[in-house]
């Protein structure tokens, strides 16, 4: 806030005594009977102000001053600023108008009227309003998981604007504290996602900005069912993993890295994974492991494509799974040496 000093308020009896010194009088002034009242006038910034003055005789003396000089002497502008004009819609008014105010406008202003024997004044103490709006906020950034993070978020009005962060997504949680800066130490994936800074005050609707945040994290594998298949029929493996950025995807079997060729196709489309047989045969049968990598690590899981028949009692739990396949394949061994 600037200009309502109490140094400011109290510069403008002196200034009085100037402008009655340079106002041309008929009268010798014998007493400064200054009068005193204020009044408050909020104007938006770009509006239009009014300074409204109105005198009981027009033979009056009547100036127009501001803080630092004289605006109007009688109908001399002494202003050279083009916004200023008086206005008179009577022969006793004379007020003031500001156009296209700007936040320098704001501060006392003081109309003097000099009759016969005192000086009567009016002061008017413009403020001008100007509203919120975010002048500078973060850019959207990606960072590792555990990182300290400081958004920043700037924002100009009058009066001073309210700042206040909020997550939008996923957890959409309001931030405690009005601040510029959000603070998130040790960040983790729950944390990533949009957040909006507001910046309000009373003057107009607030101004909104969002930035992003995008936490890097290693995969992990959410998703992989082991299936039964068919000799001649189609079969799909599925593997899915949850990772920042999106993983790259490799399949083995047993310890053979599987490329999509001789009826087998790898089929990758951002978290998930699929390997697909074309026309099972037995060989296709066994063990697979889906691997997923990104930068900041990997993973892998195994998942069996069974024989029919076979007792599935995946519930889930691929070790359980594995066991029941090693079980049929050393009885499928044991028969063959028979
Ligand atoms: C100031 O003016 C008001 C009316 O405009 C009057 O009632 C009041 O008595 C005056 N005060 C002084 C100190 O002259
Ligand atoms: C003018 O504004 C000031 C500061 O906001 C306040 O203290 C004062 O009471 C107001 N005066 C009037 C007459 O509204
Ligand atoms: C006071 O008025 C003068 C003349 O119009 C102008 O140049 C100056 O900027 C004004 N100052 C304030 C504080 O409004
Ligand atoms: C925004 O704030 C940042 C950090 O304080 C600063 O580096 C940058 O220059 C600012 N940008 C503008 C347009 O003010
Ligand atoms: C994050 O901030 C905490 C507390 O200020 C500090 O102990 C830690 O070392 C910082 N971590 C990183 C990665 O800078
Ligand atoms: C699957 O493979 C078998 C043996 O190679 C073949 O006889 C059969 O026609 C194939 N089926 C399809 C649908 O390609
Ligand atoms: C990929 O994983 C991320 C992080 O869990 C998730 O937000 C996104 O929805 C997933 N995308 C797909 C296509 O499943
Ligand atoms: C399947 O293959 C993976 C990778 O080669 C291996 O770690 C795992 O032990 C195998 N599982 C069985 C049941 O053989
Ligand atoms: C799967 O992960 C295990 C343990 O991290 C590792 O020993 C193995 O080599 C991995 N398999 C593949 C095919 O990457
Ligand atoms: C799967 O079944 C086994 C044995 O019945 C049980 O111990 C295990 O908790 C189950 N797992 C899930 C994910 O339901």
């Amino acid at each position: 806030m600037v200009g309502r000093s109490q140094a400011d308020r109290n510069q403008l009896p002196l200034l009085l005594l100037r402008l009655l010194c340079l106002l041309p009088t008929g009268l010798p002034v014998r007493s400064v009977d200054v009068n005193r009242s204020t009044d408050n006038i909020t104007v938006r910034q770009g509006d239009t102000a009014i300074l409204r003055c109105f005198v009981e005789d027009k033979s009056y003396k009547v100036a127009w001053l501001n803080r630092s000089g004289i605006i109007f002497a009688g109908q001399d502008k002494w202003s050279l600023d083009p916004r200023v004009e008086l206005d008179k819609r009577s022969v006793l008014e004379y007020s003031l108008r500001i156009q296209k105010v700007d936040v320098y406008d704001e501060g006392p202003y003081t109309c003097s009227v000099q009759t016969q024997h005192h000086t009567k004044t009016t002061q008017i103490y413009l403020i001008v309003q100007v509203p919120p709006k975010i002048s500078n906020i973060s850019s959207d950034i990606t960072v590792n998981e555990g990182s300290n993070v400081t958004l920043v978020c700037m924002a100009n009005g009058r009066p001073d604007p309210i700042i206040t962060w909020r997550h939008l997504t996923p957890t959409a949680r309001e931030f405690e504290g009005e601040e510029e800066f959000l603070d998130i130490q040790g960040i983790t994936r729950e944390q990533s996602g949009k957040y909006e800074c507001k910046a309000a005050n009373e003057v107009a609707s607030a101004d909104v900005k969002q930035v992003r945040i995008t936490v890097n994290y290693p995969p992990i594998i959410t998703e992989s069912k082991s299936i039964e298949a068919t000799t001649g029929k189609k079969a799909s493996l599925r593997c899915v993993a949850n990772a920042e950025p999106i993983p790259d995807f490799e399949w083995y079997k047993d310890d053979t890295r599987i490329n999509s060729a001789q009826g087998l196709e790898i089929k990758s489309i951002g978290n998930r994974s699929t390997l697909v047989v074309a026309n099972v045969t037995e060989e296709h049968y066994g063990n697979y492991t889906c691997v997923a990598t990104n930068k900041l690590g990997v993973t892998n899981t195994s998942l069996y494509l069974y024989r029919p028949g076979t007792v599935i009692v995946d519930n889930g739990s691929t070790s359980m799974v594995a066991s029941i396949w090693l079980m049929a394949a050393s009885l499928f061994f044991l028969f063959c040496k028979c």
